[in-house]
């Protein structure tokens, strides 16, 4: 299976890989069937960016460390409610958000490290909410490399699902950090540490940030993992720049946006070349990635004219380089 633009999909050579729900988690198209081009354009207008395929060369390829669907569109939906409730000033549903984010917990727990599926895969109305849910993902990843606790962990999570919140209630941008503090610290439920960080979430290391400039100790380090997700996700997302490419703009804000420690704990727990990823070797061998290994940035890869497997952690020497699926390949 691999990941592709839409634009790109060509229904004689390719089925669909995984299902497209609407926004009410109902499957419009099973996975294994062809999509007429009709219906092409139809998901196209309803804001669908990228699909997952099978095809001859993604063939073989599994991505097994990416969340499963239903507990992916349960996230999605769970996160929309909650958001939507701020808007009418309604007590949202606490109970389900701490279900979602102990599921979310789980998933990272348990795995060498987790896939994120593009908020781009969902309709143009849900991609805010799979945007927070894939920070959360970007952030646990993190916070499990710092060894921090479950507890630890559940308060960065939920504030990292409820950082935008902000955004449903108030429509000044410059706004949502503060105005989703000031919801979530009067909910008794939820941790001041979970408020601050949709409180701090805009904030940089050296006091450059947003809201309130707060810099160094004052900044808390949760509030950074999520400052530093958020700003992954924002430039793979709506900036459309690669994911390695993503990392290392991330990487150079070490020291100046986010502490050392928790930049090199970042990089160190997102892999940046998803398998079924296109890619050139050397910058002329046309390649897909086909699992990641323990180093995340050195995949393996498949040579697509020999079909010749590459450990890039054992060829230390090969350049990998992403052939942008943004762009269309
Ligand atoms: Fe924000
Ligand atoms: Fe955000």
């Amino acid at each position: 299976m691999r990941l592709i633009n839409i634009s790109k999909y060509d229904h004689t050579s390719m089925v669909l890989g995984k299902p497209i729900y609407d926004s009410r988690k109902r499957i419009l198209l099973a996975a294994g069937r062809t999509i007429d081009p009709k219906i092409v354009k139809r998901l196209e207008n309803m804001g669908i960016d990228f699909i997952f395929v099978e095809d001859e060369i993604s063939k073989g390829i599994s991505i097994d460390d990416m969340l499963d669907m239903p507990t992916w569109t349960d996230a999605i939906q769970v996160v929309k409610s909650f958001y939507e409730h701020a808007i009418n000033n309604k007590t949202p549903n606490i109970e389900s958000i701490q279900q979602i984010a102990g599921k979310l917990l789980k998933e990272v727990k348990h795995r060498p490290t987790l896939v994120l599926i593009p908020a781009g895969t969902m309709t143009k109305e849900l991609q805010p909410y799979a945007h927070a849910v894939n920070v959360t993902i970007l952030a646990l990843l993190t916070g499990k490399r710092m060894r921090y606790t479950d507890t630890k962990q559940r308060d960065l999570a939920i504030g990292t699902l409820l950082h935008d919140i902000g955004k449903s209630i108030e429509e000044d941008y410059d706004k949502h950090p503060e105005v989703g503090f000031q919801f979530l610290r009067n909910i008794s439920q939820i941790s001041i540490v979970s408020s601050h960080i949709a409180y701090q979430h805009h904030e940089t290391f050296d006091g450059k940030g947003f809201p309130r400039q707060i810099s160094g100790k004052d900044f808390l380090e949760v509030a950074q993992i999520c400052g530093i997700a958020n700003r992954y996700d924002n430039l793979v997302t709506k900036d459309k720049i690669p994911p390695h490419d993503a990392m290392e703009a991330i990487m150079a804000t070490s020291d100046s946006g986010y502490a050392y420690n928790i930049v090199t704990a970042f990089s160190q727990s997102v892999a940046t070349y998803p398998p079924g990823t296109k890619v050139l070797i050397n910058n002329s061998e046309p390649a897909i990635v086909t699992q990641i290994n323990k180093h995340l940035q050195r995949p393996v890869v498949k040579i697509l004219s020999s079909e010749e497997e590459i450990d890039l952690v054992e060829n230390s020497t090969y350049m990998i380089k992403p052939i942008d699926v943004l762009n269309g390949e």
